[in-house]
């Protein structure tokens, strides 16, 4: 299984969730530290790191080929790789914003998903998990861009199910809400400077008018919900989009 965006926050809960339940999990990031980090914290020969740019297709193709020499199938990729884009509204989006998130987060996610399809169609199996955002509902208080890419994201995986359910292959979304992870900071050091400072923070008054739960959700709540939709539980649903988000899709 391929998760990418393993190195940390919700990518690398997952990757535990599968290492302790005994599945071979190739951790892909775009930072070799962060994911050195988190394979040394897994402390298991069933996780292996893999520098890779979920932009870079051909980077892509290539882990997705390396995994089928050695595992013999591609059964499950956790599409996770994202970047946030800092509230940046309308009229604070530029151009280079909207490129690098649209980008990384939903072509990014194309990529992944497009390289695991023939292997998958072949093996007639395989699961596809992609981490979307409660942002594809609601619009504050995340910016444009970032909206846009995880609402494509759920236009993307609704067409891949349909596409390849005949071949017993499932597509879904999980979309947290507000996650416990150091997303901002990792985002601003990926997308340095085209990021405005729009000082738009999601705080208490989100909990607390927003969120049912009045917390937000911990990466491994998250990575429960990813758990379940690989598991032989879910071959039945398709197409979906879990909400994991204390709530809020009710407010
Ligand atoms: N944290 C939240 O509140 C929240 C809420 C809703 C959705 N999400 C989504 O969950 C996913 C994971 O977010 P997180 O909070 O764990 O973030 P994070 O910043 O903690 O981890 C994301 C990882 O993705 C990697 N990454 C970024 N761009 C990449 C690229 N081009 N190629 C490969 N790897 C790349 C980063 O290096 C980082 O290690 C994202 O898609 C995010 O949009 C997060």
């Amino acid at each position: 299984m391929i998760i990418t965006g393993a190195g940390a926050g919700i990518g690398a809960a997952a990757a535990k969730a599968f290492v302790d339940a005994g599945d071979r999990v190739y951790l892909a990031d775009l930072s070799l530290d962060r994911l050195k980090a988190t394979v040394a914290h897994l402390g298991s020969p069933l996780a292996s790191a893999h520098q890779v740019d979920v932009t870079d297709a051909d980077a892509v193709d290539a882990l997705v080929e390396l995994v089928k020499t050695e595992s013999g199938s591609v059964d499950v990729l956790v599409s996770n790789a994202g970047v946030f884009d800092a509230a940046a509204g309308i009229e604070a989006t530029t151009h280079a914003l909207w490129e690098k998130v649209v980008g990384i987060n939903l072509t990014g996610t194309f990529n992944v998903v497009k390289a695991v399809t023939g292997p998958m169609v072949e093996q007639r199996a395989g699961r596809i998990i992609s981490i979307g955002s409660i942002a594809a509902q609601r619009s504050m208080p995340d910016g444009l861009a970032y909206c846009t890419s995880k609402a494509g994201i759920e236009g993307l995986i609704r067409r891949a199910a349909y596409d390849l359910g005949p071949y017993g292959i499932t597509a879904n979304v999980v979309a947290p809400g507000v996650v416990r992870t150091d997303i901002r900071a990792t985002s601003t050091e990926i997308l340095g400077d085209v990021v405005p400072d729009t000082n738009v923070r999601i705080g208490d008054s989100v909990m607390d008018s927003l969120i049912p739960a009045r917390r937000g959700g911990e990466p491994s709540e998250i990575a429960a919900a990813v758990f379940f939709l690989a598991g032989p539980g879910a071959a039945y649903v398709n197409g979906d989009v879990l909400h994991v988000d204390g709530g809020w899709i009710a407010a």
